[in-house]
Protein backbone atom coordinates (compact mmCIF):
# COMPACT_ATOMS: atom_id res chain seq x y z
CA UNK A 1 0.00 0.00 0.00
CA UNK A 2 1.50 3.16 -0.90
CA UNK A 3 1.70 5.92 1.73
CA UNK A 4 2.42 9.86 1.17
CA UNK A 5 5.74 10.47 2.93
CA UNK A 6 7.22 13.95 3.29
CA UNK A 7 11.16 13.79 4.23
CA UNK A 8 13.03 16.26 5.99
CA UNK A 9 16.17 17.07 5.10
CA UNK A 10 18.00 16.15 1.90
CA UNK A 11 21.23 14.82 2.99
CA UNK A 12 23.10 11.15 3.63
CA UNK A 13 20.07 10.39 5.56
CA UNK A 14 17.49 11.62 4.16
CA UNK A 15 18.37 10.82 0.64
CA UNK A 16 19.11 7.29 0.87
CA UNK A 17 15.43 7.22 3.04
CA UNK A 18 13.10 8.96 0.45
CA UNK A 19 14.85 7.38 -2.33
CA UNK A 20 14.35 3.80 -0.98
CA UNK A 21 11.09 4.86 0.86
CA UNK A 22 9.61 5.67 -3.45
CA UNK A 23 11.78 2.34 -4.16
CA UNK A 24 9.12 0.53 -1.71
CA UNK A 25 6.39 2.03 -3.87
CA UNK A 26 5.57 5.12 -1.39
CA UNK A 27 4.98 9.01 -2.48
CA UNK A 28 7.46 10.48 -1.65
CA UNK A 29 8.11 14.91 -1.02
CA UNK A 30 12.04 15.36 -0.29
CA UNK A 31 12.71 18.74 1.48
CA UNK A 32 15.65 20.48 1.41
CA UNK A 33 16.83 24.70 2.43
CA UNK A 34 19.39 24.48 0.07
CA UNK A 35 17.36 25.55 -3.01
CA UNK A 36 20.65 24.90 -5.75
CA UNK A 37 20.72 21.45 -4.20
CA UNK A 38 17.39 20.97 -4.86
CA UNK A 39 17.81 21.68 -8.54
CA UNK A 40 20.56 19.19 -9.05
CA UNK A 41 18.58 16.43 -6.81
CA UNK A 42 15.40 17.17 -9.49
CA UNK A 43 18.19 16.38 -12.00
CA UNK A 44 19.09 13.44 -10.54
CA UNK A 45 22.37 14.88 -9.53
CA UNK A 46 23.45 13.55 -6.24
CA UNK A 47 25.83 15.71 -3.95
CA UNK A 48 26.92 12.59 -1.91
CA UNK A 49 28.73 9.35 -3.74
CA UNK A 50 26.78 6.32 -2.34
CA UNK A 51 26.78 2.72 -4.11
CA UNK A 52 23.12 2.22 -5.97
CA UNK A 53 21.67 5.65 -4.75
CA UNK A 54 22.36 7.32 -8.23
CA UNK A 55 20.08 4.59 -9.78
CA UNK A 56 17.47 4.17 -7.52
CA UNK A 57 16.65 8.05 -7.19
CA UNK A 58 17.08 8.40 -11.09
CA UNK A 59 14.27 5.74 -11.08
CA UNK A 60 11.78 7.35 -8.40
CA UNK A 61 12.02 10.75 -10.26
CA UNK A 62 11.16 9.03 -13.55
CA UNK A 63 8.21 7.21 -11.88
CA UNK A 64 7.15 10.32 -10.25
CA UNK A 65 7.77 8.39 -6.64
CA UNK A 66 10.31 11.07 -5.74
CA UNK A 67 10.05 14.80 -5.81
CA UNK A 68 12.56 17.41 -4.37
CA UNK A 69 11.23 20.59 -2.99
CA UNK A 70 12.70 23.69 -0.99
CA UNK A 71 11.33 24.03 2.86
CA UNK A 72 10.10 21.44 4.96
CA UNK A 73 5.86 22.79 5.23
CA UNK A 74 6.19 22.27 1.32
CA UNK A 75 6.93 18.81 1.82
CA UNK A 76 4.95 18.36 4.85
CA UNK A 77 1.50 19.81 3.31
CA UNK A 78 -0.01 16.83 2.29
CA UNK A 79 1.79 14.13 3.89
CA UNK A 80 0.91 11.08 6.25
CA UNK A 81 3.80 11.01 7.26
CA UNK A 82 6.49 13.29 8.28
CA UNK A 83 10.00 11.90 8.48
CA UNK A 84 13.17 14.41 10.43
CA UNK A 85 16.00 13.35 8.80
CA UNK A 86 17.85 16.55 9.59
CA UNK A 87 21.09 17.08 11.30
CA UNK A 88 21.73 17.01 15.16
CA UNK A 89 25.39 17.86 15.71
CA UNK A 90 27.20 17.66 18.72
CA UNK A 91 26.90 20.30 21.06
CA UNK A 92 29.66 22.01 22.96
CA UNK A 93 29.41 19.99 26.04
CA UNK A 94 28.60 16.83 23.93
CA UNK A 95 25.20 16.69 23.61
CA UNK A 96 22.99 16.29 20.71
CA UNK A 97 22.17 19.74 18.97
CA UNK A 98 18.44 19.63 18.94
CA UNK A 99 18.10 22.82 16.84
CA UNK A 100 17.51 21.98 13.47
CA UNK A 101 14.53 19.25 14.64
CA UNK A 102 13.11 21.74 16.77
CA UNK A 103 13.49 23.92 13.74
CA UNK A 104 11.67 21.14 11.31
CA UNK A 105 8.93 20.40 14.04
CA UNK A 106 8.43 24.00 13.96
CA UNK A 107 8.07 24.48 10.13
CA UNK A 108 5.53 21.64 9.82
CA UNK A 109 3.43 21.97 12.53
CA UNK A 110 0.83 24.45 11.37
CA UNK A 111 0.26 22.63 7.57
CA UNK A 112 0.56 19.07 8.91
CA UNK A 113 -2.66 17.23 7.89
CA UNK A 114 -4.77 16.23 10.86
CA UNK A 115 -3.60 12.42 12.36
CA UNK A 116 0.20 12.68 10.13
CA UNK A 117 2.47 10.91 12.31
CA UNK A 118 5.99 12.82 12.24
CA UNK A 119 8.93 10.38 12.47
CA UNK A 120 12.17 10.79 14.11
CA UNK A 121 14.99 9.28 11.71
CA UNK A 122 17.90 11.32 12.98
CA UNK A 123 20.28 10.02 15.80
CA UNK A 124 18.48 12.08 18.57
CA UNK A 125 19.09 12.00 22.85
CA UNK A 126 16.51 9.73 24.54
CA UNK A 127 13.24 11.97 25.21
CA UNK A 128 13.26 13.82 21.98
CA UNK A 129 10.15 12.79 20.70
CA UNK A 130 8.78 14.49 24.00
CA UNK A 131 10.27 17.32 22.68
CA UNK A 132 9.17 17.24 19.52
CA UNK A 133 5.37 16.81 20.41
CA UNK A 134 5.77 19.90 22.83
CA UNK A 135 7.34 21.93 19.79
CA UNK A 136 4.76 20.71 17.24
CA UNK A 137 1.60 21.43 20.32
CA UNK A 138 -0.77 18.90 17.89
CA UNK A 139 -2.35 16.60 19.79
CA UNK A 140 -3.54 14.81 16.80
CA UNK A 141 0.02 14.63 15.88
CA UNK A 142 1.82 11.53 17.14
CA UNK A 143 5.38 11.35 17.44
CA UNK A 144 7.68 8.03 16.86
CA UNK A 145 11.19 7.06 16.89
CA UNK A 146 12.39 4.99 14.14
CA UNK A 147 16.53 5.32 14.26
CA UNK A 148 18.62 4.60 10.96
CA UNK A 149 20.99 2.23 11.04
CA UNK A 150 22.84 3.29 7.84
CA UNK A 151 26.68 2.40 7.33
CA UNK A 152 28.01 5.22 4.53
CA UNK A 153 29.18 3.09 1.53
CA UNK A 154 26.40 0.21 1.68
CA UNK A 155 23.42 2.48 2.96
CA UNK A 156 21.03 1.19 0.19
CA UNK A 157 21.39 -2.53 1.17
CA UNK A 158 21.08 -1.46 4.66
CA UNK A 159 17.93 0.35 4.35
CA UNK A 160 16.87 -2.77 2.13
CA UNK A 161 18.03 -5.24 3.33
CA UNK A 162 18.30 -4.28 7.43
CA UNK A 163 19.18 -6.43 10.16
CA UNK A 164 16.27 -5.19 12.03
CA UNK A 165 13.35 -2.15 12.05
CA UNK A 166 13.52 -0.16 15.33
CA UNK A 167 10.17 1.85 16.09
CA UNK A 168 9.37 3.67 19.40
CA UNK A 169 6.14 4.70 19.98
CA UNK A 170 4.03 5.39 23.08
CA UNK A 171 0.95 4.61 20.60
CA UNK A 172 0.26 1.63 19.53
CA UNK A 173 -1.61 2.60 16.30
CA UNK A 174 0.92 5.13 15.45
CA UNK A 175 3.92 2.46 15.88
CA UNK A 176 1.97 -0.09 13.63
CA UNK A 177 1.38 2.48 10.86
CA UNK A 178 5.03 3.33 10.20
CA UNK A 179 5.25 -0.36 10.75
CA UNK A 180 3.56 -0.70 7.55
CA UNK A 181 6.03 1.67 5.65
CA UNK A 182 8.54 -1.61 5.64
CA UNK A 183 6.02 -3.79 4.91
CA UNK A 184 7.42 -5.03 2.14
CA UNK A 185 10.28 -5.76 3.87
CA UNK A 186 11.49 -8.93 5.37
CA UNK A 187 13.55 -8.18 8.61
CA UNK A 188 12.87 -8.33 12.31
CA UNK A 189 10.67 -5.71 13.52
CA UNK A 190 11.09 -4.14 17.29
CA UNK A 191 8.09 -2.38 17.94
CA UNK A 192 9.28 -0.46 21.96
CA UNK A 193 8.80 2.55 24.31
CA UNK A 194 10.69 5.85 22.48
CA UNK A 195 13.03 6.07 25.32
CA UNK A 196 14.49 1.97 24.42
CA UNK A 197 13.85 2.79 20.57
CA UNK A 198 16.47 5.59 20.80
CA UNK A 199 18.73 4.29 23.63
CA UNK A 200 19.03 1.23 20.91
CA UNK A 201 20.31 3.55 18.44
CA UNK A 202 22.90 5.22 20.77
CA UNK A 203 24.03 1.86 22.58
CA UNK A 204 24.49 0.48 19.16
CA UNK A 205 26.87 2.97 17.65
CA UNK A 206 28.70 2.83 21.51
CA UNK A 207 28.96 -1.29 20.76
CA UNK A 208 30.77 -0.80 17.95
CA UNK A 209 32.93 1.36 18.71
CA UNK A 210 33.85 -0.39 21.70
CA UNK A 211 34.64 -3.20 19.58
CA UNK A 212 37.00 -1.50 17.40
CA UNK A 213 38.57 0.52 20.03
CA UNK A 214 39.35 -2.68 22.00
CA UNK A 215 41.01 -4.68 19.10
CA UNK A 216 43.37 -1.06 18.26
CA UNK A 217 43.77 -1.89 21.78
CA UNK A 218 44.68 -5.57 21.59
CA UNK A 219 46.82 -4.68 18.17
CA UNK A 220 49.06 -2.40 20.56
CA UNK A 221 49.67 -5.26 22.74
CA UNK A 222 50.82 -7.47 19.86
CA UNK A 223 53.05 -5.49 18.61
CA UNK A 224 54.95 -5.53 21.93
CA UNK A 225 54.81 -9.11 22.53
CA UNK A 226 55.19 -10.37 18.59
CA UNK A 227 51.73 -11.74 18.09
CA UNK A 228 49.58 -11.02 14.98
CA UNK A 229 46.67 -9.27 15.45
CA UNK A 230 45.04 -10.85 12.46
CA UNK A 231 45.48 -14.52 13.79
CA UNK A 232 44.25 -13.11 17.17
CA UNK A 233 41.02 -11.73 15.46
CA UNK A 234 41.04 -14.84 13.57
CA UNK A 235 41.03 -17.25 16.94
CA UNK A 236 38.66 -15.08 19.27
CA UNK A 237 36.46 -14.67 16.35
CA UNK A 238 35.24 -18.34 15.94
CA UNK A 239 33.63 -17.72 19.57
CA UNK A 240 29.88 -16.83 18.15
CA UNK A 241 29.84 -14.68 20.95
CA UNK A 242 32.27 -12.24 19.84
CA UNK A 243 32.12 -12.98 16.21
CA UNK A 244 34.85 -11.57 13.36
CA UNK A 245 32.78 -8.25 12.15
CA UNK A 246 34.18 -5.20 13.65
CA UNK A 247 37.17 -6.05 14.35
CA UNK A 248 39.33 -4.94 11.74
CA UNK A 249 42.57 -2.98 13.49
CA UNK A 250 42.72 0.81 11.58
CA UNK A 251 43.95 4.49 12.72
CA UNK A 252 40.43 4.58 14.49
CA UNK A 253 37.29 5.15 13.65
CA UNK A 254 35.52 8.20 12.59
CA UNK A 255 32.65 9.43 10.17
CA UNK A 256 29.52 11.46 10.86
CA UNK A 257 28.74 9.06 13.53
CA UNK A 258 30.64 7.55 15.98
CA UNK A 259 32.73 10.42 17.23
CA UNK A 260 29.43 12.06 17.84
CA UNK A 261 27.45 9.56 18.68
CA UNK A 262 30.16 8.39 21.72
CA UNK A 263 30.44 11.99 22.83
CA UNK A 264 26.19 12.17 22.83
CA UNK A 265 25.51 8.66 24.94
CA UNK A 266 28.81 10.00 27.63
CA UNK A 267 26.11 13.08 27.92
CA UNK A 268 23.36 11.44 28.18
CA UNK A 269 24.73 8.94 30.61
CA UNK A 270 26.12 12.05 32.69
CA UNK A 271 22.65 13.24 32.55
CA UNK A 272 21.10 10.31 33.57
CA UNK A 273 23.61 10.33 36.96
CA UNK A 274 25.57 7.56 35.21
CA UNK A 275 29.71 8.02 34.63
CA UNK A 276 30.21 5.63 31.79
CA UNK A 277 33.93 5.22 32.39
CA UNK A 278 34.34 2.30 30.15
CA UNK A 279 33.19 4.22 26.79
CA UNK A 280 34.79 7.61 27.82
CA UNK A 281 37.90 4.68 27.88
CA UNK A 282 36.94 3.84 24.23
CA UNK A 283 36.92 7.67 23.06
CA UNK A 284 40.21 7.67 24.43
CA UNK A 285 41.90 4.43 23.06
CA UNK A 286 40.74 6.00 19.51
CA UNK A 287 42.18 9.28 19.98
CA UNK A 288 45.31 7.64 21.23
CA UNK A 289 45.27 5.43 17.93
CA UNK A 290 45.57 8.23 15.41
CA UNK A 291 48.86 9.53 17.91
CA UNK A 292 49.97 5.85 17.45
CA UNK A 293 49.72 6.42 13.24
CA UNK A 294 51.77 9.22 13.83
CA UNK A 295 54.11 8.04 15.56
CA UNK A 296 54.62 5.05 13.45
CA UNK A 297 55.64 7.35 9.98
CA UNK A 298 57.92 10.05 12.09
CA UNK A 299 59.75 6.17 13.27
CA UNK A 300 59.48 5.23 9.43
CA UNK A 301 60.81 8.48 8.48
CA UNK A 302 63.99 7.99 10.60
CA UNK A 303 62.57 10.23 13.82
CA UNK A 304 61.99 13.64 12.10
CA UNK A 305 59.11 14.33 9.50
CA UNK A 306 60.42 17.79 8.55
CA UNK A 307 60.72 18.27 5.16
CA UNK A 308 60.12 14.55 4.68
CA UNK A 309 57.70 14.03 1.55
CA UNK A 310 55.11 11.53 2.60
CA UNK A 311 52.87 9.73 0.51
CA UNK A 312 48.87 9.17 1.82
CA UNK A 313 46.58 7.17 -0.10
CA UNK A 314 43.01 7.61 1.81
CA UNK A 315 41.50 10.75 2.97
CA UNK A 316 38.04 9.54 3.19
CA UNK A 317 37.18 8.05 6.93
CA UNK A 318 36.39 4.90 5.34
CA UNK A 319 36.34 2.94 1.79
CA UNK A 320 33.39 3.49 -0.40
CA UNK A 321 32.41 6.83 0.58
CA UNK A 322 33.12 10.53 -0.40
CA UNK A 323 33.11 11.48 3.15
CA UNK A 324 36.09 13.44 4.91
CA UNK A 325 33.62 14.07 8.15
CA UNK A 326 35.96 13.31 11.06
CA UNK A 327 38.03 11.30 8.94
CA UNK A 328 41.01 10.02 10.61
CA UNK A 329 43.28 10.12 8.03
CA UNK A 330 42.92 14.36 7.73
CA UNK A 331 43.84 14.21 11.66
CA UNK A 332 46.86 12.36 10.95
CA UNK A 333 47.59 14.13 7.55
CA UNK A 334 47.19 17.31 9.99
CA UNK A 335 49.72 16.34 12.59
CA UNK A 336 52.11 15.30 10.12
CA UNK A 337 51.36 18.53 8.34
CA UNK A 338 52.44 19.73 11.71
CA UNK A 339 55.61 18.57 12.07
CA UNK A 340 57.06 19.68 9.05
CA UNK A 341 56.21 16.79 7.14
CA UNK A 342 55.35 17.51 2.92
CA UNK A 343 52.25 15.25 2.18
CA UNK A 344 51.30 14.03 -1.55
CA UNK A 345 48.06 12.63 -1.22
CA UNK A 346 45.68 10.11 -3.25
CA UNK A 347 41.89 9.14 -2.85
CA UNK A 348 39.46 7.47 -5.54
CA UNK A 349 37.00 9.94 -4.60
CA UNK A 350 38.83 13.44 -3.64
CA UNK A 351 39.68 15.40 -6.38
CA UNK A 352 40.46 18.73 -4.93
CA UNK A 353 43.51 20.05 -2.94
CA UNK A 354 43.16 20.37 0.88
CA UNK A 355 44.98 22.64 3.40
CA UNK A 356 48.42 21.53 3.60
CA UNK A 357 47.93 18.68 1.45
CA UNK A 358 48.74 18.41 -2.17
CA UNK A 359 46.08 15.56 -3.77
CA UNK A 360 47.19 14.13 -6.92
CA UNK A 361 45.10 12.22 -9.59
CA UNK A 362 46.28 8.65 -8.88
CA UNK A 363 48.48 6.65 -6.31
CA UNK A 364 51.44 6.51 -8.14
CA UNK A 365 51.60 10.29 -8.74
CA UNK A 366 51.04 11.06 -4.95
CA UNK A 367 54.16 8.88 -4.44
CA UNK A 368 56.78 10.60 -6.43
CA UNK A 369 59.80 11.50 -4.36
CA UNK A 370 58.35 10.18 -1.12
CA UNK A 371 60.75 8.92 1.69
CA UNK A 372 57.12 7.14 2.93
CA UNK A 373 54.17 5.67 1.88
CA UNK A 374 50.99 5.58 5.05
CA UNK A 375 47.91 3.50 3.52
CA UNK A 376 45.05 5.49 5.25
CA UNK A 377 41.91 4.27 4.08
CA UNK A 378 41.10 0.89 2.66
CA UNK A 379 40.30 1.65 -0.94
CA UNK A 380 40.36 -1.75 -3.02
CA UNK A 381 42.22 0.88 -5.54
CA UNK A 382 44.94 -0.17 -3.58
CA UNK A 383 44.94 -3.45 -2.29
CA UNK A 384 46.62 -4.67 -5.20
CA UNK A 385 48.21 -1.79 -6.66
CA UNK A 386 52.13 -2.88 -9.12
CA UNK A 387 54.37 -1.98 -5.54
CA UNK A 388 57.36 -2.78 -7.98
CA UNK A 389 56.27 0.39 -9.37
CA UNK A 390 55.33 2.13 -6.35
CA UNK A 391 59.12 1.67 -4.91
CA UNK A 392 60.10 2.96 -9.08
CA UNK A 393 58.14 5.81 -7.73
CA UNK A 394 59.41 6.54 -3.67
CA UNK A 395 62.81 7.44 -2.54
CA UNK A 396 62.51 5.77 0.29
CA UNK A 397 61.49 1.93 0.75
CA UNK A 398 59.13 2.63 3.86
CA UNK A 399 55.32 1.42 4.30
CA UNK A 400 52.83 2.41 7.39
CA UNK A 401 49.67 0.25 6.35
CA UNK A 402 47.26 1.71 8.89
CA UNK A 403 44.57 -0.53 7.54
CA UNK A 404 46.74 -3.68 7.55
CA UNK A 405 44.94 -3.79 3.38
CA UNK A 406 48.50 -4.76 1.66
CA UNK A 407 50.22 -8.19 1.09
CA UNK A 408 52.76 -7.86 3.63
CA UNK A 409 55.24 -10.56 1.51
CA UNK A 410 54.59 -8.72 -1.29
CA UNK A 411 55.50 -5.50 -0.27
CA UNK A 412 58.66 -6.93 1.49
CA UNK A 413 59.20 -8.61 -1.98
CA UNK A 414 59.37 -4.95 -3.45
CA UNK A 415 61.82 -4.06 -1.14
CA UNK A 416 59.83 -2.23 1.06
CA UNK A 417 60.15 -2.19 4.98
CA UNK A 418 56.57 -2.50 6.13
CA UNK A 419 55.01 -1.63 9.48
CA UNK A 420 51.16 -2.65 9.81
CA UNK A 421 49.06 -2.52 13.14
CA UNK A 422 49.39 -4.88 15.27
CA UNK A 423 51.76 -7.40 13.20
C1 LIG B 1 28.07 3.70 11.52
C2 LIG B 1 27.28 2.45 11.90
O1 LIG B 1 27.92 1.29 11.38
C3 LIG B 1 25.87 2.54 11.32
O2 LIG B 1 25.11 1.42 11.72
C4 LIG B 1 25.21 3.82 11.85
O3 LIG B 1 23.90 3.95 11.32
C5 LIG B 1 26.04 5.03 11.46
O4 LIG B 1 27.38 4.89 11.96
P1 LIG B 1 29.36 4.58 9.41
O5 LIG B 1 29.82 5.65 10.34
O6 LIG B 1 28.83 4.96 8.07
O7 LIG B 1 28.18 3.70 10.12
O8 LIG B 1 30.60 3.63 9.12
P2 LIG B 1 31.16 2.26 9.75
O9 LIG B 1 31.26 1.29 8.65
O10 LIG B 1 30.42 1.89 10.95
O11 LIG B 1 32.65 2.69 10.17
C6 LIG B 1 32.80 3.64 11.19
C7 LIG B 1 34.30 3.85 11.40
O12 LIG B 1 34.88 2.67 11.98
C8 LIG B 1 35.08 4.12 10.11
O13 LIG B 1 36.07 5.09 10.37
C9 LIG B 1 35.72 2.77 9.80
O14 LIG B 1 36.92 2.89 9.06
C10 LIG B 1 35.99 2.24 11.20
N1 LIG B 1 36.06 0.78 11.30
C11 LIG B 1 34.98 0.03 10.99
C12 LIG B 1 37.24 0.19 11.76
O15 LIG B 1 38.23 0.86 12.01
N2 LIG B 1 37.28 -1.17 11.90
C13 LIG B 1 36.20 -1.96 11.61
O16 LIG B 1 36.30 -3.18 11.74
C14 LIG B 1 35.02 -1.34 11.13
Amino acid sequence: MSSRIAIIGAGYVGLTTGACFAHLGHDVVCADIDESKVERLSRGELPIYEPGLEQIVTDALRSGRLRFVVGAAVAAAECEFAYLCVPTPQGDDGSADLSYIEQAARQIAPVLPPNAVVVNKSTVPVGSTKVVERVLARPDVKVVSNPEFLREGSAVADFLKPDRIVIGSDDQSAAIRVASLYSSIAAPLIVTDPASAETIKYAANAFLATKISFVNAVAAICENVGADINDVVLGIGYDKRIGHDFLRPGPGWGGSCFPKDTRALVKIAEDASYDFNLLKGVIVVNDEQRERMVDKVRSAAGGSLDGVVIAAWGLTFKANTDDLRESPALAIIAALVKEGAIVRAYDPQVANDLPGVEVHSDAFAACEGAAVLVVLTEWDDFRLIDLDEVQRRMIGTEIVDTRNLLDRAAARRAGFMYRGVGR
